[in-house]
């Protein structure tokens, strides 16, 4: 239906139904009548000469008022400090699952992700929770293997802190400066790591001087880049990482609301037989419990459970949390954010709307290549 019918719109400007019904067959050419729609941008030609300003009335959508309850949300924070987030990136093979390995081992945790992996290589982006003196921080392991770019991408703009692994035997390779662009494109702290410094052919000073000239300096440069050395083998320097990371999350001074309904991030998701859709989320700001309903990008549902990063059971899960979830009614992308809503009936009707805006440009997505074929065959 047309926003305005000829009556509202005589009304409003205070113009005769017969003269608006003239005016308006002269600029359109049709024929209305009193009861007849007229087009909004029609209705504002004909106010404007009589120096009215229509304004369209923003109809409230269930996504609309989602909207204003996040900006609320926004605006009534109580800030509390949250745990960092903190991403491991750089070129394949560089040692950032086994870095995280050792750091996981050193605090306790039984783990040995790198020897699970197929072929050796990191293909997903896994999340890790550490703890040490109470201090918790969440870690994000992204692989390095040139493919996985968007995975890079998504880890550097989810973080806090993103560690650069550069290994000492091959030093910077082009991943190693892909995962900086991404760092710094994502205006996060970097930490560098320079690793496999155990190995006879390491040569520590040419790969931080190859970092220098990408522009990373480290204080005693006049930069503000942490520097360490360090070997995923051995455990040197393991000690001097998370002390870095740890001085720059104290400055960083990072905060969220647990006390909210909660939002963010969904990291990888897919779908697993018949326990249906499986997605880790992340956590950013307030506490996402069981029995919430999610709308995450187009897809929505309820946690029917939730799993910690060790694959334990779950109640809740505040900030800077990562999250194992099943109840989404499909696979949402990677990326998608989510927000805890109040009822199934407003997140069936958001996602509802997405999917069919998102199927529509996908269909416009498929003409448009189409178009291009019939080109190039002319
Ligand atoms: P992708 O995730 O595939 O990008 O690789 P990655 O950066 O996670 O590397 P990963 O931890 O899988 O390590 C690659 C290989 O290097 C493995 O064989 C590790 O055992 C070895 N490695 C990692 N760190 C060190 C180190 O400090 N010293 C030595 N000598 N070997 C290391
Ligand atoms: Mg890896």
């Amino acid at each position: 239906a047309l926003p305005i019918t000829v009556r509202t719109l005589s009304e409003t400007i205070g113009m005769k139904v017969g003269e608006l019904i003239l005016k308006l067959k002269n600029l359109t050419n049709s024929l209305f009548t009193i009861n007849s729609g007229v087009e909004f941008e029609v209705a504002e030609m004909i106010a404007i000469e009589k120096k009215i300003e229509l304004v369209a009335k923003k109809q409230v959508t269930a996504e609309s008022s989602l909207e204003a309850t996040i900006t609320e949300r926004k605006a009534s924070a109580n800030q509390l400090p949250r745990p960092p987030i903190v991403t491991i990136m750089g070129h394949v093979d560089h040692g950032k699952t086994s870095l995280l390995d050792r750091i996981r081992q050193q605090y306790g945790l039984s783990s040995d992700v790198v020897s699970t992996e197929a072929g050796g290589i990191t293909q997903v982006l896994r999340a890790w929770r550490v703890e040490k003196g109470g201090k918790s921080t969440t870690f994000l392991d992204t692989p390095g293997h040139e493919a996985f770019t968007k995975m890079r991408a998504r880890g550097a703009n989810v973080t806090d802190i993103a560690v650069i692994v550069v290994s000492a035997s091959d030093g910077v390779m082009p991943q190693t400066e892909e995962a900086i662009a991404h760092a710094r494109a994502a205006d996060v702290d970097i930490i560098v790591a320079i690793n496999k410094v155990d190995l006879p052919d390491a040569n520590i000073d040419k790969t931080r001087r190859q970092l220098y000239q990408l522009n990373l300096l480290p204080d005693t440069m006049g930069g503000d880049v942490p520097f360490v050395e360090c070997s995923a083998k051995t455990g040197k320097g393991i000690d001097e990482l998370l002390d870095s990371v740890a001085v720059l999350a104290e400055l960083a001074e990072l905060t969220a609301d647990p006390t909210q309904a909660g939002s963010g991030t969904c990291l990888e998701a897919y779908l697993e037989g018949d326990r249906g859709v499986i997605a880790t989320l992340l956590v950013q700001n307030g506490t996402l419990s069981k029995g919430d309903v999610v709308l995450c990008g187009a897809t929505f549902g309820r946690v029917r459970a939730m799993y910690d990063d060790l694959g334990r059971p779950i109640e809740e899960a505040g900030p800077s949390t990562p999250v194992k979830f099943i109840g989404l009614d499909e696979v949402p992308d990677a990326d998608d954010p989510f927000y805890v809503v109040d009822n199934i009936a407003t997140a069936r009707e958001i996602a509802g709307k997405r999917r069919e805006r998102r199927s529509e440009t996908d269909r416009f997505k498929f003409q448009a290549v189409n178009l291009d074929k019939l080109k190039e065959q002319n």
